[in-house]
């Protein structure tokens, strides 16, 4: 047996050779460089070998075949030239290309994760064998980086499994599970464990040998596909369709994989893959696969236990890891959200509301989410009748006192929220911690008078609770690091991902989001018209227009959110007055049918559809205000929030750059092909940024350049150069 540090060759006597991958000091393996050269040096030693009837790849990591390619390597390398691009990917094309070439069967032996270029592996061999571990699954998103397979996945895939079914697989960057992958053809044979794989792959081997069916197949997967042109037509029309429905035009690759592999299809191999790494070449670096790169490692960076918080939830992680047992006061929207979501990961929930028949209508409301089946549309009876056993009435202070966390999610009054604090610390638990949902009231604020104020912070979860995957966690002024490492632990718990930010008026994403969503309100005012404004927005990336938003958050929320940031920030704040004429005139939003927009016929599980409104026009007439400048809309729209970001930066309510970025991905939908607002701003440049505020300078002090953004200018720098780095290793997916 012969072994380097991430990979080990072993031949056995009946001629079967197994190499094993084991990437030292991680618990995934990646093709890295220099683990491609291992595996170029076992294929070169198994040349020189006689009596070699088979080689098999495993891995020795649990639920990880090949997590795909090292992305830090990727990252280093984003500004090689497309020449260089076009090596790497030839390098890799011919090398696993051997395993389609070799004297002897080859066999993917998969149990876990095989994605990317663990996948192209995986398709460069002979014959693949999946165990049905639910771990168990294979893909291609490359184009969730904004690129495509570039070491013969788009050439290898649809010779073996169809044309159509690649351009599904490639394209969508989606991965599919064992007994897909067997329906596509991606896989000859299914085991139930990795303890069955190599002998699968034995008896596999032996088979192939006998029957030279691999040689047949070699042979007929190096030749142009055998498409009728029709049916070639219709494919590239029908997908090129709904991509661009997908990606609304700001993604390429998709859109350039499906291209190449419709055109690759009528060459042979060698051809398509010398089409492939040629088109590869220019995506690779290209901004947006710079900035899905940053969305990937701010994702990365997030899952990290020490980032944000200031001390490791180690300590207490023992407890944390035990939590069992959580209560949610207040059965409303947020508090139905917030329980199915700890009831959807085993953990109990205790409920409580004032108005009984709201408790009642809430916990039903749980059970019917926590047991939704996404595939089959409806609730799953048998998921029913489990978690319900997990949620239950608390019908006293004593009962909701006794658990591990606390989530108050009542009605957004100071307050309420007091008294209801003041009745039931007396019944916590010398651990429990209290939190508070509110959107809008200071964390500080509202532990005046608790007796363990360090016990109590924020969780800000967002609306709807199981589709958004951010939750901010808000330091107050006496929260304890400890607190603040549990409830980031645990949101993480629940599937979350948790952005650490210190209290300040709007917290971080709703304090960026309101000038943003003013500046459109008063652009219309002025004059512009809506639909102007929700393109400028759309055109950006924004997932739906500013105006379209104020009617989904509701324009009651919003002017009561607008009068909190007035408050905090009366220099800069110019209200849209529209907004207070809207509500004046009973105009909600999509919660009563009218808003900015009139909803007249919603259709039961479709999102409401705004048309036009003549009230809503005339009240916009009423509201006119002079427009005092002539500038791009979208610089309007998005200038405000990336100033309001930096002033954020330079409050210390955001830690880092990264944060603000990752949490307006997550919280607002901000476009990850631009790869967050600060990514955003440091590929403009914050000297060109200066420039573009200097026509919006007579609307006053919301325009006027931060000291932050002023110093990064003068630096000749990034905000990006402002973050700490965690290091550590990049777990990959590519
Ligand atoms: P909601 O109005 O749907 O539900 C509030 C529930 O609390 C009602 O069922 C009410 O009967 C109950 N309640 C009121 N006072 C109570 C008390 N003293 N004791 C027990 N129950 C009481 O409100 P929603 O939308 O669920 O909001 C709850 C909290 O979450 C608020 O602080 C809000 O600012 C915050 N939030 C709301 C978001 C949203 O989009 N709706 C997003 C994020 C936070």
């Amino acid at each position: 047996m012969s072994g380097s540090s991430h990979t080990s060759l072993a031949v056995h006597d009946d001629g079967l050779a197994v190499i094993t991958l084991d990437r030292q000091g991680s618990s995934a393996n990646l093709l890295s460089s220099g683990v491609l050269d291992e595996i170029e040096g076992h294929l070169n030693a198994l040349d020189k070998r006689s009596g070699v009837s088979g080689l098999v790849f495993v891995s020795a990591k649990s639920g990880i075949f090949i997590a795909g390619a090292d992305l830090t390597e990727f990252a280093a390398g984003l500004d090689q030239s497309d020449e260089e691009v076009q090596r790497v990917s030839q390098r890799g094309q011919q090398l696993l290309g051997r395993l389609a070439t070799c004297g002897y069967v080859t066999v993917a032996a998969i149990d876990g994760i095989c994605v990317g270029g663990g996948a192209e592996l995986a398709v460069w061999c002979d014959r693949r064998i999946l165990t049905t571990s639910s771990k168990t699954q294979f893909g291609f998103p490359e184009v969730k980086l904004g690129l495509f397979p570039g070491w013969g996945g788009t050439a290898r895939t649809p010779r073996m499994i169809g044309l159509s079914n690649a351009v599904e697989l490639v394209t969508g960057g989606e991965s599919v599970g064992a007994h897909e992958a067997a329906k596509l053809g991606l896989a000859e044979d299914l085991v139930s464990d990795a303890e069955g794989l190599i002998d699968a792959a034995r008896r596999m081997v032996a088979a192939e040998s006998d029957s030279g069916d691999y040689l047949a197949d070699r042979k007929a997967w190096s030749d142009p596909i055998t498409i009728d042109p029709t049916e070639l037509g219709f494919l590239g029309a029908t997908a090129s369709a709904y991509i661009q429905g997908q990606t609304g035009g700001h993604y390429p690759a998709p859109l350039a994989a499906l291209e190449l592999m419709l055109e690759a299809s009528q060459v042979d191999l060698e051809a398509a893959c010398e089409m492939e790494s040629q088109r590869f070449a220019p995506l690779f670096g290209s901004p947006v696969n710079r900035s899905l790169l940053n969305v990937f490692f701010l994702q990365d960076r997030a899952k990290k236990t020490d980032v944000g918080s200031r001390q490791s939830p180690d300590e207490s992680s023992e407890h944390w890891q035990h939590a069992r047992r959580v209560s949610v006061i207040g059965a409303g929207i947020m508090g139905q959200g917030i329980a199915a979501a700890n009831v959807k990961r085993g953990i109990a929930v205790s409920m409580s509301d004032m108005r009984e028949e709201s408790l009642l209508a809430g916990i039903s409301g749980v059970v019917r989410e926590a047991s939704y089946n996404k595939q089959t549309k409806s609730v799953d009876a048998e998921l029913a009748i489990e978690r319900s056993a997990l949620v239950d009435a608390a019908l006293s202070d004593a009962e909701l006192g006794w658990a591990d966390i606390v989530i108050e999610a009542v009605v957004e009054n100071l307050e309420v929220k007091h008294q209801l604090f003041e009745r039931l610390e007396r019944h916590l638990g010398e651990r429990t911690i209290l939190c508070s949902n509110t959107s809008t009231i200071p964390i500080s604020q509202l532990a005046e008078g608790l007796a363990h104020p360090d016990r109590f912070c924020g969780l800000h979860f967002f609306n709807p609770v199981r589709k958004m995957p951010l939750v901010e966690v808000i330091r107050g002024k006496r929260t304890s690091e400890a607190t603040i490492a549990a409830m980031a632990y645990y949101a993480r718990r629940l599937g979350k991902t948790p952005v650490i930010v210190n209290d300040g008026p709007g917290f971080l994403v709703n304090r960026l989001l309101l000038p943003y969503m003013n500046e459109a309100a008063l652009l219309v005012s002025e004059g512009v018209p809506i639909k102007d404004v929700e393109r400028a927005a759309k055109d950006f990336g924004m997932p739906m227009g500013p105006i379209t938003l104020y009617d989904v958050v509701g324009l009651d929320t919003c002017l009561h959110a607008g009068g909190v940031m007035l408050e905090a920030f009366p220099d800069r704040v110019v209200p849209a007055t529209i907004v207070e004429r809207l509500v004046e005139a009973g105009r909600l939003g999509q919660k009563n049918g009218r808003g900015f927009f009139d909803y007249p016929s919603a259709k039961p599980g479709k999102p409401p559809k705004g048309v036009p409104s003549d009230e809503a026009a005339k009240l916009i007439d009423e509201d006119r205000r002079r427009a005092e400048v002539d500038a791009p809309i979208v610089d309007r729209l998005m200038l405000p929030m990336l100033l309001e970001a930096t002033r954020a930066v330079e409050d210390g309510v955001a830690a880092d750059v990264r944060d603000v970025d990752l949490a307006l991905i997550l919280g607002i939908g901000f476009p990850p092909h631009k790869g967050g607002l600060f990514h955003w701003a440091d590929t403009i440049g914050a000297a060109a940024i200066l420039e573009r505020l200097k026509p919006l300078e007579p609307l006053g002090e919301r325009f006027r350049p931060t000291a932050l953004l002023t110093q990064v200018a003068a630096d000749g720098g990034k905000f990006y150069d402002l973050s700490h780095s965690t290091g550590g290793e990049k777990e990959t997916i590519l």
